[in-house]
Formats: structure tokens, sequence, C-alpha cells
């Protein structure tokens, strides 16, 4: 049983990789499970909160009392984050999560047909664009939710975890101990926000998603 620390919040959390087309049958994405972002989730809906979450692709099945907009590209996720953003006043988001492992890139000359391996030495030529960074997209917005990032980085987690809060220009940012969480069960986090830094010991990603909305509830209990 969760306290409705979250009670009547309306929540918006970003999960899993995207999928980046190279053609209708191939394309580019990471090996992000979306378990964290689902978990989190999850316990949002159970501390009380109207909670949307917006996926790439994943194996999970959709959190009980979620309502999952399902998309594949950077730009999809961008775009359906974007729509919940300017529904109504009486559905704005208070907190916004950002858990997806976006990719930075998509295929610019990606192909409506299927590439043909036309000869063994003619190989395709694939050119990159930059995709929409989501969380920055929201956090620049006038009128924004309480936005909450995630960083997965490998060395000097407690340096670079507080520059890219400032960077990002975001309350709270959650660094993920170590780059080798993709798929575990079990994670271990660094809350980074104006007073410093916190540490949310190792735990499976559940009790963990739990122990980061009790977190990110009490930070907001005022807005
Ligand atoms: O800059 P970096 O990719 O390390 O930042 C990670 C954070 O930014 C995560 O919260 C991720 O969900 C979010 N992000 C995003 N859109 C992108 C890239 C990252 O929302 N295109």
């Amino acid at each position: 049983f969760q306290p409705k620390t979250l009670a009547g919040k309306h929540v918006l959390i970003t999960a899993g990789p995207t999928f980046e087309p190279i053609d209708p049958v191939r394309g580019i994405t990471n090996l992000s499970s979306g378990k964290m972002g689902y978990a989190i989730a999850q316990a949002a809906w159970e501390a009380g909160a109207i909670v949307t979450l917006v996926s790439g692709p994943t194996a999970l099945d959709t959190p009980y009392g979620v309502r999952r907009i399902q998309v594949q590209t950077a730009q999809q996720m961008h775009d359906a984050v974007m729509a919940q953003l300017n529904q109504s006043v009486q559905h704005r988001q208070d907190i916004f999560i950002a858990v997806a492992a976006v990719a930075d890139w998509r295929i610019a000359n990606a192909s409506e047909q299927k590439l043909k391996k036309t000869s063994d030495s003619d190989v395709p030529q694939l050119q990159f664009a930059q995709n929409p960074d989501i969380l920055a997209a929201v956090a620049a917005l006038p009128d924004a939710p309480y936005c909450v990032g995630f960083a997965a980085e490998s060395e000097n987690l407690l340096q670079y975890g507080a520059a890219k809060r400032l960077k990002k220009n975001i309350p709270l940012l959650v660094g993920n101990i170590g780059h080798h969480t993709f798929g575990k069960d079990d994670n271990e986090l660094v809350l980074f926000d104006e007073q410093g830094h916190t540490a949310l010991p190792r735990a499976d990603k559940q009790t963990l998603a739990q122990n980061l909305i009790a977190e990110i509830a009490l930070r907001t209990s005022l807005i």
C-alpha cells in the first residue's frame, strides 16, 4: 500500500527506447527495456496520480491504471508529449518525468522501400539528423510542469549530474549509478536538485520507483 502523495496530480512520463527507421524493415534503436519508466508510471498511479505514459517499443504490459500512448520514433514521442501538454487547463500536466532513452539521431535519408543488396561492394550511405531534445523542449515551455530528467553516466556521475541538471534547466535530475542498467531488474540512483545530491540505495526497480515518487511528491507538494 502506497500513501497517496500525488493524489489528483497529472503525471506525464516517457519510457523505453525509440526506434529510428532506416527503411520499412530496418532501423536503429538502443537497449533500453522500459522497466524503470514503467515502474515509475506504476508507482505514480499507486500514489494517486493520473498517469500518461508515452512509450517507445518495449515488451512490457501497460501498468494497471496507466494510460499508454505508443510511439516509435523520437519525433513521434516529442509530438505526443507536446500534444498532452497542450490539452485544456483541466488536464494540465503537473509533473513530467523523462525516462526514455531517446535516440539522439534519426536517419535523414531513410528509404520508403526496402534497401536492396545490389553487390558485395556497394553499401548504403546513411545520413544522420539531430532529433529534438524532448526534455529540454518541455523545460523551456513558459508554463512548464515540474521536470525530472534521467542521466546514465559511466564516470564522474556526481560532477556530470549536477552540471547536466543545470544545462537541461530542470529542478530534478536522476542519475543512474553506472551505465549497465539497461534491462536489469535493479538499479541505484542519485538525485540532484538545487540543494545538492541524495542517494537512493540499490533496490529493485519497483522499490526505487516508489522511493523516487516519494521524493518527487515531497518536492512538488507546494505546486
Ligand atoms: O542529454 P542526455 O540525453 O544525457 O539527457 C538524458 C535525459 O534527457 C533523459 O531524461 C532523457 O529522457 C531526456 N532526453 C529527451 N530527448 C532527447 C534526449 C534525451 O527527452 N532527445
